[in-house]
């Protein structure tokens, strides 16, 4: 191994250092790790931040870069964002209706919200295309489709498109074709200033979404049925600031928990809620031993992983696209073969070749991956592709025997703090190190 360095998200991500995680792998965990704040509910909110001309401050908001570029996306536009200790605090008073650049929306995909933030609260907006993305095609038709349901009129450039409406947005029904997470955020975005009522019918129901709607009622929103499949609003004329506590990171505990699942081991998942993500019943399938506590979740592991004859990754209550690489990472110790089908995100696969790497066997045909167990991973050089391939392949390392080295790390620090400090708070040998 090399000399390991300290870490310093200011330095070495937005600043462009070139860092790699070195990990020892092939003991069990021991430990306790708190689970950060959720990534996937604070991008909303920071959207929905715009929507108003007072104070928004959330809590426990996690210290990863996702959070920090979208907060440069709102500085751009006239938005004053701080962030210091896990508290956000936005203030969007002087917000000015500039457009939201390409570099930008490539930097952040969670930016496309913001055009819904921007109609509701200006009437028009200009976007350069989000593009590819490296989990696959990312689109934003059914965005679009349900603003021009709403009265905005979109002119589409090479590069750009622009939402306006010369009147104040209208309530609308709008059936999505798909469940699509950032769809139904950017409509009820939309539909929360709109006039009259907008009904989302095959709506998303991600519990980011639910917490989302929580907050945005919190703001004085009029919204029903998050958590099903039909969500109704009805417009109000004002928003107003708010102080919000951020609840945890359902896919962060899953990677956590599947460090303990592939390592052996046991830890103690500290989660600040008295209800379990639904997440965990896979670790049960993988033979772990669990037990709620008041304030987290003893997970223990003690023979080889389970394998799971068959999943396949869907919209919530499914098991999500986000927690397939950190599953397939545990499969491949499995005494068994596994079968797993992506059904959301068709570049989800790109990890096979490394996890191939250290020794696994893997075979694909399209969507569908069969995992057949092996005894031993063991250390090699990969690359990250994508945040969850990223924390995918931290899980293969703690597993394998010998020394990891996963480049491209920045991937994951777009949605875990600290990672490599939980690791070793998990009793494993991980540090970072600067690439020359
Ligand atoms: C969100 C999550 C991401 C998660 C994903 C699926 C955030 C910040 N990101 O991403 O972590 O993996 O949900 O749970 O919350 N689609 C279209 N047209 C559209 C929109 C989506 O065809 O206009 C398709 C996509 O290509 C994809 C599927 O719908 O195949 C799901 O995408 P969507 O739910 O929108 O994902 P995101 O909101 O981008």
């Amino acid at each position: 191994m090399t000399e390991p360095v300290t870490y310093n998200m200011t330095e070495n991500i937005l600043y462009g250092e070139k860092m790699s995680i070195e990990v020892c792998g092939g003991n069990p965990v021991r430990g306790k790790v708190r689970i950060q704040g959720s990534k996937n509910a604070v991008l909303p909110m920071m959207a929905a931040a715009l929507l108003c001309d007072e104070i928004t401050v959330i809590e426990n908001c996690p210290d990863i870069s996702d959070v920090h570029a979208m907060a440069e996306v709102m500085e751009d536009i006239g938005g004053r964002v701080t962030y210091e200790d896990h508290c956000l605090t936005i203030d969007a008073s002087a917000l000015g209706n500039k457009s939201i650049e390409e570099k930008r929306v490539k930097e952040i995909r969670a930016s496309v919200l913001l055009i819904g933030s921007m109609l509701a609260r200006f009437g028009k907006v200009t976007i350069d295309y989000p593009g590819g993305c490296s989990i696959g095609s990312r689109p934003i038709d059914f965005h679009i489709k349900a603003f021009r349901k709403m009265g905005v009129v979109t002119t589409e450039e090479e590069n750009y498109i622009r939402c306006e409406s010369a009147s104040a947005l209208k309530g609308a029904t709008i059936e999505l074709e798909f469940p699509s997470v950032g769809a139904t955020e950017n409509i009820v975005l939309a539909a929360v200033l709109a006039e009259g009522v907008t009904w989302i019918q095959n709506a998303a129901r991600e519990p980011e979404i639910v917490e989302f709607c929580h907050f945005l009622r919190t703001m004085g929103a009029k919204i029903k049925g998050e958590g099903t499949e039909h969500i109704i609003i009805q417009g109000v004329s004002r928003l107003h600031g708010v102080k919000w506590q951020l609840g945890a990171d359902r896919i962060a505990f899953l990677t956590y928990a599947m460090m303990v699942a592939g390592c052996g081991g046991e830890a103690y998942l500290e989660t600040d809620s008295d209800t379990p993500p639904k997440e965990i019943t896979v670790l049960s399938r993988l033979g772990c031993q669990i037990r709620l506590g008041s304030k987290g979740i003893f997970i223990r592991q003690q023979s080889r992983p389970n394998p799971i004859p068959y999943i396949c990754t869907r919209p919530y209550p499914g098991f999500p696209t986000d927690g397939q690489s950190l599953l397939m990472a545990v499969l491949c110790k499995s005494g068994g073969v596994s079968t797993i089908e992506e059904g959301i995100f068709e570049n989800r696969f790109r990890m096979i070749q490394k996890l191939r790497k250290m020794g696994a066997n893997i075979d694909y045909v399209s969507n569908r991956a069969r995992i057949t167990g092996v005894t031993k991973l063991h250390g090699a050089a990969v690359e990250a592709d994508d945040l969850r391939s990223g924390a995918g392949l931290l899980i293969a390392a703690g597993m394998a025997e010998g020394v990891t080295t996963v480049y491209k790390e920045h991937f994951i620090h777009r949605g875990y703090e600290k990672v490599v400090e939980q690791m070793q708070n998990l009793g494993l040998t991980a540090n970072y190190h600067k690439e020359e």
